[in-house]
């Protein structure tokens, strides 16, 4: 079939109107996949809204920038998920990542610099090949491991591509030593009463006087009144794994510190709402919380945990921004506490804890604690409760992915203005003469894929052609497409 105007005129409408959208369709099933597509789907949108809101030819060039950097990071991922897991199509999908972020994404940038390609042009390059081709073979590895059985549901975070499914770690004797810094804060080399003291109240566990004088005494084998790292790790490891009668007991302390150490904090199923813009910024908590986890394992100094903790506050602040609008478009009715909530959690606690870790009476472990009962218990916890509101409300959420979306309702589409139009002549006319000649008629319609012999060119120029220049202005064309 010959092409028409009415296509060349229903795509530009699409690609001005239409808001990319990731769906159901290109959702994997893998977490950490999915949260990536999800960012990928975001970068294509800024680059779809470029022209609307003018952006500068230098702000596009740096979204660009930025979507192949992320391109690179994410297939790096993938390919990894992909052998680890024995996917047979691994090595012929790599190639083709590879080839997209080093040919074609280049190519893009080199010919948006030159005005040889418009943003539209790229969004359509993107949504054919990025979201058709890429993002749609991705969903054939992951109907692969569907039907072979082989449970992928549990990669959440990057750390997730080097263990087995139910892995935990294992404490080393190190890790024991670190532990037992943790509680002797003055680095005395042993741990006394008010030590131990400060260390059950950064756990949140409750332990009166009486409490804190039992345990001393059932550790301390040589009277001193305070506990050794032998003696610490005695009683560690010999004490009972139930709890005692009489209050809190070592072996609870023990289980706290070895599941701090070993167990990836993970976010599963139970914290999911079902709002995809909502659960990758939660995701992204998650991995904030392991590497903060993994601090101790990885030797991070002290400046690093501190950059990573500025970073999650960071990160907080822009999610309850992002959440509170959803609550209130919503109308969860318990919006206006869950946002107060949000924001002393970010302005006071993560802040009063920057300043802890920095000033030695705060430990990774102990925000680790912190973070699982207060971020993760309490925070999300509540976050699964609008969740359900939204449920039994029937208000359907599950379209909102991009921050976009939050001042857009679901089946929003945008509407193309005369200056849209125009816009979309200048994407034609490109050497900006004020009219489109045949060489530039031939361009377009190979950068958008829809192959045009000289015939067709000659044939739509002259369907077009009021005046019979051989060319077509902009009033011409505005008439053709609006035909
Ligand atoms: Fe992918």
């Amino acid at each position: 079939m010959a092409i028409t105007w009415l296509e060349i005129n229903n795509l530009f409408r699409n690609l001005l109107n239409e808001p990319v959208r990731m769906g159901e369709k290109y959702r994997t099933g893998i977490p950490l996949v999915d949260s990536h597509h999800a960012q990928v789907f975001i970068f294509i949108e800024e680059i779809r809204q470029a022209i609307r809101q003018k952006q500068t030819q230098e702000q596009l060039m740096q979204t660009m920038a930025k979507l192949e950097d992320f391109c690179g990071y994410h297939f790096s991922f993938e390919s990894k998920i992909m052998t680890k897991l024995g996917y047979p199509g691994a090595d012929d999908h790599t190639k083709t990542l590879v080839s997209f972020t080093n040919r074609v994404l280049n190519n893009w940038k080199t010919s948006l610099a030159n005005g040889t390609l418009h943003p539209l042009e790229v969004v359509y390059g993107l949504k054919t090949t990025v979201v058709d081709a890429i993002i749609a073979e991705d969903v054939k590895y992951a109907q692969y491991f569907a039907d072979n059985g082989i449970d992928v549901s549990w990669i959440e975070t990057p750390q997730d591509l080097d263990r087995g499914k139910d892995y935990v770690g294992t404490s080393t004797p190190e890790d024991l030593k670190e532990t037992f810094k943790v509680v002797d804060r003055d680095g005395g080399g042993t741990i006394s009463p008010e030590e131990l003291a400060l260390l059950l109240k950064n756990l949140n566990v409750k332990a009166s006087d009486a409490d804190i004088a039992r345990l001393i005494k059932e550790a301390d084998q040589d009277g001193d009144g305070e506990i050794d790292y032998s003696e610490l790790i005695t009683i560690m490891t010999n004490s009972s794994q139930t709890s005692s009668q009489d209050g809190i007991s070592w072996g609870e302390i023990n289980n706290i510190f070895k599941a701090l150490l070993n167990e990836p904090v993970r976010m599963g199923e139970k914290y999911r709402t079902g709002i995809p813009l909502i659960d990758s910024l939660h995701a992204q908590i998650f991995i904030f919380i392991e590497d903060i986890r993994q601090a101790i394992h990885n030797k991070q100094t002290k400046e690093q945990l501190i950059e990573t903790i500025a970073k999650l506050e960071a990160f907080c602040q822009s999610s309850v921004s992002i959440e509170s609008k959803i609550l209130t478009k919503f109308g969860y009715p318990g919006a206006d506490d869950h946002i107060q909530n949000l924001t002393s959690f970010t302005k006071r606690v993560i802040e009063d804890w920057k300043q802890k870790l920095a000033n030695g009476v705060l430990h990774p472990l102990e925000v680790v604690q912190a973070l699982k009962t207060t971020m993760v218990d309490s925070i999300m916890g509540e976050g699964m409760k609008y969740a359900k509101y939204f449920a039994d409300k029937g208000i359907d959420v599950s379209w909102l992915e991009t921050p976009q979306d939050l001042d857009r309702n679901k089946d929003y589409t945008d509407t193309c203005s005369d200056e849209d139009l125009k816009e979309t002549f200048k994407v034609v006319d490109r050497d900006g003469g004020g009219t489109i000649s045949p060489a530039e008629l031939s361009l377009l319609l190979n950068n958008l894929n829809l192959g045009a012999s000289e015939e067709d060119i000659a044939r739509l120029i002259k369907e077009a052609d009021q005046d019979g220049d051989g060319e077509i202005d902009y009033g011409e064309l505005i008439t053709i497409m609006k035909s």
